[in-house]
C-alpha cells in the first residue's frame, strides 16, 4: 500500500486537505494525525472492520482498548451512557486537552474498541487539524498512538513514516506535537477517580478539584505483584532498541554512577548512549551523549523523551544510561515511561 503524507500547517489550516483525509476515514481508511500529546493513528471508531485494521497496522494486542477522540461534547454523550459531575468539571479545566476519561459505555461503541470491557475512553485533543479532521469525518476517531507496538510513541511526523509508511492509507504531517507524552487516562468509572496513566494532566492537577483522587500504584512502582489496572500499562511499551538502565538518587551520584557504567561497558566493547539534561551535559565525557531537556523545566523532558529514545536508535547504541527525574508533576508520567522504556531496570543509586 502507498501512504500518502500531505502536509498541513496548524496556523492555516487547508479544509480541502483536511476534507481529503476526513473522506478516506469515512471509508474505514487509516490516517495518521497530529496531537498536542503524540501523532495518533486514525480510524473510524464505529467500524469495526477498519478498527481491526489499526491493530493490524500497529501489530497491537486485540486486548489494549482504544481511546476515542472526539471533537464536541455533544458526540460525547451519544457514546456514554451518563457523564458524571467530576467529568463536566474536567471537561470544562482540560477539554480539550491531554486527559482521557473512561466512561460507561454506550450500546454503538464496539466491544472492538474495549477490548470486550463495558468501559470506554474518551479524549478531546488540543489540536486544530486534529479537531477539524475529527467533525470532518463525522464520527469518532480511534486513536492509538502512531507507532509499531512497542516502540516509542510519534512526536513527528517522521516518526511515523519510520514506523508505518506502507501500512497505512495517509499521514498528516502537522508539525512536533507539545507535551511529547501521552495523555493522561482517567479512570471514573470506581469508587474514586483514579489515574491509570500519568500524562501531561498532572496528579497534582487533579487533586485541586478532585480530594479523593487514586493514582494506580502499578504506574509508578516497579514490583511484579503489582498489575497495573490499564490494560496498556501491563505491555513493555516506549522501547528503544538498547538495554536501558535508569538512574535515580542524589545528582552527583547519577553523574558518578553513569560514568563508572560507561567506562564498563566501554571497555567491553559496547557503544554507550548517555541521557542527559541541559545542566549536566558537560559532566559526561565519554559515549554518545544525548540532553534530552532542562531539569528546572520538566515539561522540556517530556517533549522530547521519545524523540531522543529515537535518535538513540539511529546512533545504535547498545546500552543507554540515562539521568531519572523527580515523581512530583509531570515528573510522575516522565519516570512512567522510563520504567516502560527501560522494562522496569530502576538503580537507586
Ligand atoms: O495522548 C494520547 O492518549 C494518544 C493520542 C494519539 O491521543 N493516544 C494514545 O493511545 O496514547 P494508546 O492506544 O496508545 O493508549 C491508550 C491507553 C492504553 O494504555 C489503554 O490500555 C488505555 O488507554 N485504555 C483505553 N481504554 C481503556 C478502558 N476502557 N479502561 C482502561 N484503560 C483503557
Ligand atoms: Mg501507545
Amino acid at each position: 500500500m502507498e501512504t500518502k503524507v500531505i502536509r498541513i500547517d496548524h496556523d492555516q489550516i487547508d479544509v480541502n486537505l483536511i476534507k481529503e483525509a476526513a473522506n478516506l476515514i469515512k471509508e474505514g481508511k487509516i490516517v495518521a494525525f497530529p496531537t498536542e500529546t503524540v501523532y495518533g493513528l486514525g480510524a473510524n471508531g464505529l467500524n469495526e472492520k477498519a478498527v481491526k485494521g489499526l491493530f493490524e497496522a500497529k501489530g497491537r494486542p486485540q486486548d489494549n482498548p482504544l481511546i476515542l477522540h472526539i471533537s464536541s461534547i455533544d458526540q460525547l454523550k451519544t457514546l456514554v451512557l451518563e457523564v458524571p459531575d467530576i467529568a463536566y468539571e474536567c471537561i470544562n479545566r482540560y477539554w480539550p486537552g491531554p486527559l482521557t476519561m473512561i466512561f460507561k459505555k454506550s450500546e454503538i461503541v464496539p466491544y472492538v474498541i474495549t477490548g470486550g470491557l463495558e468501559t470506554v475512553a474518551i479524549r478531546m485533543p488540543n489540536n486544530k487539524i486534529a479537531l477539524e479532521l475529527i467533525s470532518q469525518a463525522g464520527v469518532p476517531l480511534a486513536g492509538p498512538s502512531a507507532n509499531l507496538s512497542g516502540r516509542p510513541s510519534p512526536t513527528n511526523a517522521l516518526h511515523v513514516i519510520n514506523d508505518l509508511s506502507g501500512k497505512i492509507d495517509m499521514i498528516i504531517d502537522g508539525g512536533e506535537t507539545g507535551v511529547g507524552l501521552e495523555s493522561t487516562v482517567l479512570d471514573l468509572t470506581g469508587e474514586a477517580p483514579m489515574i491509570l496513566r500519568p500524562g501531561g494532566v498532572t496528579f497534582e492537577n487533579l487533586k485541586e478539584f478532585i480530594p479523593d483522587i487514586l493514582q494506580d500504584l502499578g504506574t509508578i512502582i516497579v514490583d511484579d505483584s503489582i498489575i497495573p489496572k490499564s490494560p496498556g500499562q501491563k505491555y513493555t511499551h516506549y522501547a528503544p532498541k538498547a538495554d536501558m538502565y535508569v538512574f535515580t538518587g542524589s545528582k552527583d551520584n547519577v553523574i558518578k554512577n553513569i560514568l563508572n557504567q560507561a567506562e564498563e561497558y566501554i571497555s567491553q566493547g559496547k557503544k554507550v548512549g548517555i541521557m542527559a539534561t541541559i545542566e549536566t551535559r558537560s559532566m559526561y565525557d565519554k559515549g554518545t551523549v544525548l540532553t534530552v531537556g532542562s531539569r528546572k523545566d520538566m515539561t522540556t523532558i517530556a517533549a522530547n523523551l521519545f524523540k531522543v529514545l529515537r535518535m538513540f536508535d539511529d546512533e545504535k547504541v547498545d546500552v543507554i544510561l540515562a539521568e531519572g527525574v523527580e515523581t512530583d508533576h509531570i515528573g510522575s508520567a516522565i519516570m512512567n515511561r522510563m520504567m516502560k522504556a527501560s522494562g522496569g531496570k530502576l538503580i537507586n543509586v
